[in-house]
């Protein structure tokens, strides 16, 4: 469904991403690890260019789709859940809402709305609430259901898992479960290895703009490397009991 090859992203002379090359099936939940300032938001960033790259291809369902602008890419199916969840704090979690599904007919923003509001009942519960009175599990919440007003084919996540209690995190991660079963095709990038591993078929690691590993999640999470660097002792105290 998504293939990138050779993807380049400079900022000046800075060289954030260096050759990366990466695939998504369709219906495939992949995800993408890597440390602090790794690459991981250029990456979705050079895919949606909103931040252009310098040179690489970029392929989404069979279309060559490198340079074009980032509306033209939403509107052909792709969504991002940005970094930091970024919802609009001021306005109320309907018109957060709203504001996602804004390129759509009014009939496909009112089965999105059904949908979202179905999968996320406290965002029914809050609909009138401003979104920035929501915690931050809520938010993301929010965040999610915003980019899902689209009816994306492709939702590409940034660290969803970021400031969130284990339990909350488990709870979003459950509904992107959720998501994939329903037919979505879902690629995330993640500080937070074991949570990302253990809910993505297959798993790429991002090291200083490069990918250094990748494989089926089952496989990543059995590597001695992958243990030391990004899981720690944490990880079996978290998710192995
Ligand atoms: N707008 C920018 N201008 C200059 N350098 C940037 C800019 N954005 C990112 N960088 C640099 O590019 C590299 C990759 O940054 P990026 O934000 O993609 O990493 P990340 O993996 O998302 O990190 P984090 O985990 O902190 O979100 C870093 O060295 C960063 O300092
Ligand atoms: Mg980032």
């Amino acid at each position: 469904m998504l293939k990138v090859s050779s993807l380049n992203i400079y900022y000046g002379a800075v060289r954030a991403l260096n050759n990366i090359s990466i695939h998504v099936k369709e219906k495939e939940f992949v995800s993408l690890i890597g440390s602090n300032g790794a690459g991981k938001t250029s990456l979705l960033n050079g895919i949606l260019n909103i931040v252009p790259p310098k040179s690489g291809e970029i392929v989404f369902q069979n279309r060559t789709i490198t340079g074009l602008p980032t509306k033209k890419k939403v509107k052909m199916g792709i969504s991002l859940v940005p970094e930091g969840r970024r919802v609009f704090p001021n306005m109320s979690v309907h018109e957060n809402l709203e504001m996602g599904g804004y390129q759509k007919s009014s009939k496909i923003k009112n089965r999105q709305m059904e949908f979202v509001l179905d999968l996320f009942p406290i965002l029914k519960e809050r609909n009138k609430q401003l979104a920035g009175m929501l915690s931050g599990g809520e938010q993301q919440m929010l965040a999610i259901g915003r980019a899902l007003m689209s009816d994306p084919k492709l939702l590409l996540m940034d660290e969803p898992s970021m400031g969130l209690a284990p339990l909350v995190i488990k709870n979003v991660y459950e509904k992107l479960t959720k998501l994939k079963e329903n037919g979505l095709t879902i690629f995330l990038v993640e500080q937070n290895a074991s949570v990302a591993l253990k809910y993505a078929d297959r798993g790429y690691v991002l090291e200083n703009g490069k990918i250094v590993l990748q494989g089926k999640s089952s496989e990543l999470k059995d590597d001695n490397e992958i243990k030391r660097a990004y899981l720690g002792k944490e990880y079996k105290e978290k998710w192995e009991r």
